[in-house]
């Protein structure tokens, strides 16, 4: 069962929050109110993390036995003052290890985590997810409850880069769908916002005009405190004018994870080993898009000088009724759907058309896809959205769909495929359509060499930066040690293969260690490393490629400046 309680506020003593209330944390221990759980106790350890003024850090205070007996926690709690506070008190799962490792609130760097309920099934149940993370993250799991599991699920999502709140809505909702009848109430804290789930358990919320308090039950019968529906997020914050409380229906999660349990362990370290092992290296520019990166492409596609995005949708603008009604789709797939900004066009078109009744999205970047599918449901209520993280060079017979289907690869994506990756893309992308699907694709157009290198070389180096962050990607995922800074980005135009490159050359020698993959490379001064390539087409090559991959080739448009193509085929 548990018990959990955060404050977010001006300085109180912590006696004040979980001690001196008529129903206080340190009561709800011998005595809960909400009787959902079966009457059970909270007496297997207690924690409480807070955050003092400059430190980054929170201080914890964790004891495996009841709080009421723990005659210092006593005492201390009446004289130590915080204004952000996470406390819980446990009841062990039976088969779960006791001890001070396994009590809420877990910590990492800024973060205090705790959870309120249980993993139904726990480990089998979570066992694919689990595969998921890093194996230095399992190693060093505090504790093997399926409490600390949860833990480690959500913090492997904020070190991704995502918020706190998406976080734990994406994780909760996961391990919800994975372990049903699971209790999943958690909370989460910076120690200036607080997030929190119900997920079974009760919740209840305290707003006065300086703080907040969310518990799993009110401490006294003050009539503010709100109840929190189930299957809830709940998000406050302080803010100059005083809390701020929102909450937000959880989903059950429509997201399938196709990645490979051990894709980030063994499908990144098996392309860095061979690409920093080659003569010149090369990174394959898929593992730009962690959440950072994701941010940052959307970034560049609203720069001046990055006109493709721009020019795609002008076409599509133009010709999505065209699109729709050729095409008559009941399901638009969408491959490297990104932030799915454009496709909204042929959305609405698809909907105007009568025909609408699923979007498939397919990215590798959970953060971005997970975005996407959330503000599609919103804007699409009446189609079913169906999110998949997997990668278009692996998975795309997993699709789901029914058809006529119009699969989309839009902005040029395939581009950043070497011409063997794409005629082996372009097969099976032809594999897995129906009669009477269609193939929607988005190819850059070769142009003069000034505009294309702009446009990968931008005046305020956000191109830079996101070349710059797949060594952020290897430093985090890998354990290794690249000094970024010492990275500069070149973006040239290589006129024989018809195509941007993007290379990140060192401003010194180096020796980079690469512990996770076992690995220890040198750059010498002025040494480039290959991270993007961005073929520029001609319709000629485009229609022979679609050809050769089975396709016939329906209809080519360009925008007004013959900038870029779009070209719609159907199966052969
Ligand atoms: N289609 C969007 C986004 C293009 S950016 C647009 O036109 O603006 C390229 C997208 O492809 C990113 O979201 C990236 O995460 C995704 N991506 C790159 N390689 C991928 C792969 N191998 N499998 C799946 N997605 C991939
Ligand atoms: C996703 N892809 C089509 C982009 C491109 O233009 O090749 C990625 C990109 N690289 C640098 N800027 C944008």
């Amino acid at each position: 069962m548990c018990r959990h309680l955060g404050y977010l506020g001006p300085p109180v003593p912590l006696a004040d929050l979980v001690l001196d209330r008529p129903h206080a944390l340190v009561h709800q221990a011998w005595a809960p109110a909400d009787m959902r759980q079966g009457g059970t106790i909270n007496v297997d350890g207690f924690g409480v993390g807070w955050y003092v003024p400059g430190r980054a850090e929170p201080v914890r205070y964790r004891r495996a036995v009841p709080m009421w007996t723990d005659e210092s926690f006593l005492s201390i709690a009446a004289g130590v003052s915080s204004g952000a506070v996470l406390g819980a008190i446990r009841s062990a799962t039976v088969g779960m290890p006791g001890g001070e490792d396994a009590c809420a609130p877990f910590a990492d760097g800024r973060w205090l985590f705790s959870h309120n309920g249980v993993i139904r099934g726990w480990p089998s149940s979570v066992e694919s997810l689990a595969a998921r993370l890093p194996v230095a993250d399992l190693l060093r799991l505090a504790a093997p409850t399926d409490s600390v599991t949860l833990w480690a699920l959500v913090r492997n999502r904020l070190q991704s880069g995502m918020s706190a709140a998406d976080a734990v809505a994406a994780t909760v909702a996961e391990v919800g769908a994975a372990a049903p009848d699971s209790r999943l109430n958690v909370m989460l804290t910076d120690g200036t916002e607080l997030v929190a789930t119900t997920w079974w358990h009760s919740l209840s919320v305290l707003c006065t005009e300086d703080s907040v308090v969310v518990a799993s039950e009110p401490w006294d019968d003050d009539p503010r405190w709100q109840s929190i529906d189930d299957r809830q997020l709940v998000v406050a914050t302080l803010r100059p004018d005083g809390p701020h409380v929102t909450v937000r229906p959880l989903r059950s999660s429509m997201i399938e994870v196709h990645l490979p349990p051990d894709h980030a362990a063994r499908s990144l370290a098996a392309d860095v080993r061979a690409g920093l092992t080659a003569s010149p290296k090369t990174l394959p520019p898929k593992w730009f898009y962690d959440a950072r990166g994701s941010e940052l492409f959307e970034r560049i596609t609203r720069l001046e000088e990055y006109y493709p995005t721009r020019a795609e949708r002008e076409v599509l603008a133009a010709r999505a009724a065209e699109i729709a009604s050729a095409s008559d789709a009941h399901t638009l797939v969408e491959l490297g759907s990104g932030s799915s900004e454009k496709t909204r066009l042929l959305l609405d078109a698809l909907r105007d058309n009568d025909s609408l009744r699923q979007i498939v999205v397919l990215d590798v970047s959970e953060t971005a896809l997970r975005d996407a599918s959330s503000a599609l449901r919103d804007e699409y209520p009446s189609a079913q959205v169906h999110g998949v993280v997997g990668d278009f060079t692996e998975h795309l017979s997993l699709l789901p769909g029914e058809s006529p289907r119009l699969v989309a690869f839009l902005g040029g994506t395939i581009g950043n495929l070497l011409p063997a990756e794409r005629a082996k893309f372009l097969s099976s992308v032809r594999d897995v359509l129906s009669p009477g699907d269609s193939f929607l694709l988005g190819t850059d157009l070769v142009k003069d060499e000034q505009t294309l290198v702009a446009a990968y070389d931008d005046a305020s180096g956000v191109t830079a930066e996101f070349n710059r962050n797949v060594l952020h990607v290897l430093n985090r995922e890998l354990n290794a040690d690249f000094d970024v800074a010492a990275f500069e980005h070149v973006a040239r135009w290589n006129a024989d293969e018809e195509r941007i490159e993007m290379r990140l050359r060192a401003t010194r020698a180096m020796r980079v260690h690469l512990p996770g993959v076992d690995l220890e490379v040198s750059f010498e001064q002025g040494e480039e490393l290959l991270t993007e390539v961005s073929a520029k087409f001609r319709r000629e090559t485009v229609a022979a490629e679609l050809t050769a991959a089975g396709f016939a080739l329906r209809e080519w448009w360009t925008d007004s400046e013959g900038r870029f193509a779009v070209s719609l085929a159907s199966a052969e």
